[in-house]
């Protein structure tokens, strides 16, 4: 975003406006659906995290469960006051405070770990925030944080697919900030930060690419999502394959993805998840096996136990039928491993 007046008034409204939507009563129950996601949680260096836009502190808990020193900070109270509520009889109570990431409120490299998730895509000029997260961050922590997928927005465009807008001045108030790639690799060669991690995140909420395949489907598979996946063994199935399968995948299969970046004394050139060439056999599942086999080499056979194990359970199996039947057969094939070029 260019630095003009404009840009700058601009600025301003998307983040009242953001701010706002925040501070409202009863902000913060919709998030207890979602309550406790491990994933972003599992990355954390110890032994002090901050979560950042904490919320209603639904990592933040987590990760004072697992035993490291969290705190999260939040301009909301009412947020805050949600997650204190929800973790007053926890193990590991909400520990929290209000104040503004734009500005935080402690010293140069006074954490180990920041986590932010759903945060800094709300913001025009994230990269600011962003500097400020490193600020915070110690020599060889981790910032974990998710952020829109702009290689899943440059898919859709490719497809004549509408997805959200990349300009604030469109609609302010549906704007999400978005990366590709190949810029993230820019951006973590300009700061000196390894890439740990980057994977497709939440491909089961709020999925354009899925509202496009699936068309009128698409509204009611929340609802069935409810019921085929609400059992331990289903659970367990979907947390194996974000584990070991996503990561091989292409950022253009989510609306979001996953970014854990190292603050690193070396940079070190990223080279995963380089775009692979393979022709689509029309078969959904050898197709996702073949990408596998291209991208994750020696450790398919690996993974591949991992879930035939879990298949072996009949909610699990129930629930990779379902996906099998009604979403990956629908997905087109290309998303699995495209990466824009820019
Ligand atoms: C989408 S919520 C995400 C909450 C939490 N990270 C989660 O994933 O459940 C965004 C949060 O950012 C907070 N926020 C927005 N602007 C902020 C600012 N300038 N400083 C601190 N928090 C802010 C909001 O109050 C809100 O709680």
């Amino acid at each position: 975003m260019n630095d003009t007046p404009e840009n700058r008034d601009q600025d301003r409204l998307i983040r009242e406006i953001k701010r706002t939507r925040w501070q409202q009563k009863g902000g913060g129950e919709e998030y207890q659906f979602y309550a406790y996601k491990n994933d972003p949680v599992t990355h954390a260096l110890g032994p002090n995290v901050l979560d950042a836009g904490a919320g209603t502190g639904r990592f933040t808990i987590p990760l004072r469960e697992k035993g490291f020193h969290a705190v999260g900070i939040d301009i909301s109270p009412e947020m805050l006051a949600q997650g204190v509520k929800h973790s007053a009889h926890r193990e590991a109570p909400f520990s929290c405070l209000i104040g503004d990431i734009e500005r935080l409120p402690f010293p140069d490299a006074a954490f180990d770990s920041v986590v932010s998730i759903t945060v800094l895509r709300h913001f025009p000029r994230w990269r600011d925030i962003f500097r400020e997260y490193l600020r915070v961050t110690r020599p060889a922590g981790r910032i974990i944080f998710d952020m829109g997928s702009g290689d899943q927005r440059a898919f859709l465009a490719r497809q004549g697919w509408k997805s959200k807008p990349n300009s604030a001045a469109a609609d302010p108030l549906a704007f999400e900030a978005a990366i590709t790639k190949a810029k993230l690799r820019q951006l973590a060669a300009e700061h000196n930060l390894r890439i740990v991690l980057t994977t497709p995140y939440d491909f089961f909420h709020v999925n354009d690419l899925l509202r496009y395949a699936l068309g009128p489907d698409y509204d009611g598979l929340e609802s069935q999502l409810a019921s085929t996946m609400n059992t331990q063994g289903a659970l367990a199935l979907c947390e194996a394959v974000t584990r070991g399968i996503f990561p091989y995948l292409s950022p253009a299969l989510t609306s979001s993805w996953l970014i854990v970046l190292e603050k690193s004394a070396q940079h070190e050139e990223d080279t995963s998840g380089a775009s692979v060439s393979y022709s689509p056999t029309g078969d959904p599942k050898q197709d996702l096996l073949e990408v596998l086999r291209l991208r994750a080499g020696n450790r398919v056979d690996e993974i591949t136990a991992d879930v035939n194990q879990l298949l072996r359970d009949p909610d699990a199996r129930h629930f990779y039928d379902f996906f099998c039947a009604h979403i990956l057969a629908r997905l087109p094939l290309e998303s699995l491993c495209w990466e824009a070029k820019e």
